[in-house]
Parts: structure tokens; sequence; C-alpha cells
């Protein structure tokens, strides 16, 4: 059995729920982690103690090399699209994650829609623009208010479902003008805006084989019933039952083999996790985008689900093995309920000192992961970020996985709490 000295870069719940993974395997060695001020990971792992920064990534190399780092694990989609899996793969170590050029289909949404369009995959009708006057000028001559989206990384945030027009044209001023998500607004999409209830598809690929994990379902918006403005995820869970089996393949032959194929194309040995984020409409299931990684928060119920070894899985995926691979899955059903800082999303407030994260994680079934937090110069844990805690819970259905993982909610307080009770409720439905 071939065992790890791991590398896990990141610093978020998602990272949290890795590396407790990541921890369960016999085949791990040693855990580095790149952000030990997150206090989850740092009870997991050793912290990298050089730079971690792509214009410094030789040092981050040589860490590699000196500590006989022989699997990389890469969380979020920053790090894959500054080209860390390029930087850091060598004959001696693997690394998990798309290659720079890979992992444009979430850093470069008007790329991602041309290979939709060239291969015939599903989504929906769009155009992209450079200029903020031919884009609110095409937003005039539509029949109907559109989604307008930056082309680039926006944390989740960067997509304005607009009722009207004149809510359009605010958010391509928001995006283009006044770029409120930096340079990932110098181009804007213009798409169509569907309706249906939606569904994250996450597959691993290994270049050629294709392994779809169970269905999962976010909950992107800050309130209950869908309302306030997006997130990165106030929750999600799994098994999401919008999709049965029969929409399982037909979402994998009609939009995950194709784009795998329209990739390798493209010259792209696609190797990673392919997450499709998806819309069922009345005319079939439609790509809203493309992520490069896994999802936030729906990694926390997938881990939980998880009854394989995730070094297996990963290894496989960055080998091109993973026909070889038979993963088990926990006949449990899984929920993640997101706590969010007062202010989330546009300008969290820091520093309060949460409260009651012992007698939560006690409640049977649940996990927590950090996701923004820290430790104050009198050890406590503070709040230090916009999505603050995750509550993981399984149960034997989403049901039960519900009532423990509020169960464990109810023990947690900081001030200004943001918390969606409706988590794993019913099928997200964004009507048009
Ligand atoms: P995205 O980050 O592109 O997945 O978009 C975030 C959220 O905006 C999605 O989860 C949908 O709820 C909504 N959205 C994105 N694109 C569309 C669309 N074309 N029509 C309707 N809603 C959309
Ligand atoms: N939960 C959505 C995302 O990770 O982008």
């Amino acid at each position: 059995m071939r065992t790890h000295n791991v590398l896990l870069i990141g610093g978020g719940g998602r990272e949290h729920a890795l590396a407790s993974a990541l921890k369960r395997s016999p085949r791990l060695q040693t855990l580095w982690i790149s952000h030990p001020s997150n206090p989850g990971l740092a009870e997991l792992g050793n912290a990298v103690d050089v730079p971690v920064d792509i214009r410094e990534v030789y040092r981050l190399r040589q860490f590699c090399d000196h500590h006989g780092i022989s699997l990389v694990v890469i969380g979020p989609e920053d790090p894959l699209a500054e080209g860390y899996v390029d930087a850091l793969a060598s004959e001696s170590r693997l690394v998990f994650g798309p290659s720079k050029a890979g992992a444009m289909l979430e850093a470069d949404k008007s790329w991602a829609k041309h290979l939709m369009r060239a291969a015939s995959i599903p989504t929906a009708d769009s155009r992209a623009f450079d200029d903020p006057e031919a884009a609110e000028a095409y937003v005039q001559s539509r029949p109907e208010a559109p989604v307008v989206k930056a082309s680039g990384l926006a944390k989740g945030k960067g997509v304005f479902v607009c009722r009207t027009k004149d809510e359009a044209v605010h958010a391509i001023d928001q995006i283009m003008r006044r770029r409120v998500f930096g340079d990932a607004g110098r181009r804007v999409i213009i798409e169509e805006r569907l309706a249906g209830p939606e569904a994250s598809l996450l597959a691993l690929v290994d270049g050629s084989n294709i392994l779809v994990l169970p269905p999962c379902q976010d909950h992107k918006r800050l309130r209950d019933d869908d309302q306030g403005p997006n997130t990165g995820g106030m929750g999600a869970f799994c098994p999401a039952s919008t999709i049965d089996d029969a929409m399982m393949s037909r979402i994998e032959r009609e939009i995950i083999v194709p784009t795998v194929d329209a990739l390798r194309r493209a010259g792209i040995d696609y190797r990673g996790v392919l997450y499709s984020g998806l819309m069922l409409t009345p005319a079939g299931p439609k790509v809203l985008e493309f992520n490069v990684r896994f999802g936030d928060p729906e990694c926390q119920p997938l881990m939980a689900k998880l009854d394989s070894d995730l070094i297996d899985l990963l290894e496989a995926t960055a080998t091109g093995t993973l026909d070889q691979i038979d993963v088990r899955w926990k006949p449990d059903a899984a929920v993640c309920v997101v706590l969010a800082a007062d202010g989330y999303p546009e300008k969290p407030r820091a520093g309060h000192v949460i409260e009651g994260l012992d007698e939560a994680a006690a409640v049977p079934g649940v996990t927590i992961q950090h996701a923004g937090t820290r430790r104050d110069d009198q050890g406590r844990i503070v709040t230090a970020g916009g999505r603050v805690l995750n509550v993981t819970a399984t149960g034997k259905d989403l049901e039960e996985a519900r009532q423990r993982a509020y169960a464990a909610v109810s023990q947690i307080a900081f001030p200004g709490m943001q918390v969606r009770l409706d988590i794993g409720r019913a099928p997200v439905s964004t009507g048009a």
C-alpha cells in the first residue's frame, strides 16, 4: 500500500472536511496544511512554513521536495486558476486538480460558454461583452430581463438574476465600471434566464474516465425561501432527490461526457472535480456554470457520506485509474448548514466570540467545520470571515440529518449570526 505525505491547499470549511477525510485514511503519513490560521485545520495538520503565493511557487515546490510530499490536494478555484497544479506536479508528486488550462472552465465563463456552444452542450443562450455600453444596448434590445454575470472568478457572488432591465443595467455598471469584483468584471456575460429546480452534480474525471458522485443541492441565496442576495452557498445536502438515476445518466450523457471530450479536443487532459451547476428546465438539464473543484459547502455532506478511502479516489483521479476504483458511500443522507457572519455577503464583521462549539459537536451524527474562524490572543474561537462555520450532520434520512444539524446549530451563538432554517427542506426552484 503506497502511503502519502499530503499537502492540502486552502483554508475554508471544504478543506476542513477534506482534511478530516484524509486523516481517516490509513494511507496518510503526514498532513501538511497551507492555512493554519483556521483552527479546525490547525488541529489536523502541520503548517507549511513558506509563503503560499504563486509568485514564489518555487519555494512551495522546494518545500514539497524537502518534505517528500507525494500528493498535493488543491481545494479552492483560485490556486487552480493560477496554475499551482502545473507548477507543483512532478515525476514523484501527484497533484489533485485540473491544470491552469482546465481551470478556465470556471475562471473564464465566456471561454466555458464558447466550449459548450461548440460541443452543443445544453446551457442558457448568452453573449459576452467587453464594453458596458454595448452590453446595456443588448439588454435593452431583449424582450426579457436577463441574468448578468462577471466572466471571471468572483467567489460565487458575481451573478445577478435580474427582475427588470434596469436591474440588469445596474449590474453591468457594478461589474464593469465600478469593478466590484475587480478584474473578474472586465467582461460580462448576458444570459437568458432559465427556470426550474437546481442541482449540483459533481464528478471525478481522470482525463478519460468519469466517476459521478451522489447528487447534491446547495442553497445560494442568503435567506430562507431563496430570498436575498447570492452567496457562496448557505447550505447543502446530499443526496438530492431532484436527480434520480435516469436524470443522472442523462446528465452524464448530454453534459459531462461531451464536456470532457470537448476539453480533450481543446488539448486539455482534465483531471480533478468537474462540478456542473445545473438547472432542470422543462427542456431538460442545462448548465448554469462549471466549477473545477469540490463545491463549498457541497463537499461537506459528500465527505460525510464517503465510506471509501479519500486518498484512493484522489490518487486514481490524478493517475488516470478511476476505472479501477470501487467507491462506497454510506446509505445516510447528509446536510450541511452554514453559519454566516453579521453583514455577510457584503461586509462581514469579524472578531465576535463564538459560543457552544463543544455542545454542538456532541450532537450524534454531527461534525463541525471551521470556515471563517480564528483563535484570538486569549485562545477563544472568534469569527474571521463571511461564512464562519459549517454544521454537517448525517442521518438515516434527510429529515433526521436536518434535525441533528439544527439541534447542533441551536447550541452555537455569536453576535449577528445568520443562518437559513430551510436547508434540505424543499427542492430549490428558481422561477423566471
Ligand atoms: P452560478 O454561479 O452561475 O451558478 O449562478 C448562481 C446562481 O444564479 C445559480 O445557482 C442560479 O440560482 C442563478 N442563475 C445563474 N444563471 C442563471 C440563469 N441563466 N437563469 C436563472 N438563474 C440563474
Ligand atoms: N456551492 C457552490 C460553489 O461551491 O461554488
